[in-house]
């Protein structure tokens, strides 16, 4: 049986979305199953459209796993402005580490 933690999604104007995480998922996933907009997903977490792009500038370091090469060339064909903190949120799984984590969604995703 899996557990959940508690993931929160900031959008633009700031508005701070606070929703269950099931350990294992993506936090793209998660985002799409509690419709939070901004992370649009639409190849299905296969890492070829990066409309997932999220910023994890309020995540602790060393949380993340490495970013694989495909996602780091990905982030250069995203919509919104790549910046250190850019992640595909479909490359990223929800554990406990990642309780209460922030993923702030981008201007623009497509
Ligand atoms: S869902 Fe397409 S790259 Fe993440």
């Amino acid at each position: 049986m899996s557990e959940s933690v508690t993931i929160i999604f900031e959008k633009r104007d700031g508005e701070r979305i606070e929703v269950a995480a099931r350990t294992g998922a993506s936090v793209m996933e998660t985002a799409v199953v509690n419709n939070v907009a901004g992370i649009e997903a639409e190849c299905g977490g296969s890492c070829i459209c990066a409309t997932c792009h999220v910023y994890c500038d309020h995540v602790a370091d060393g949380v993340l796993d490495e970013m694989s090469p495909i996602e780091d060339d990905m982030l250069d064909l995203a919509a919104a402005e790549r910046r250190p903190s850019s992640r595909l949120s479909c490359q990223i799984r929800v554990g406990p580490a990642l309780d209460r984590a922030v993923f702030v969604i981008p201007e623009a995703q497509f």
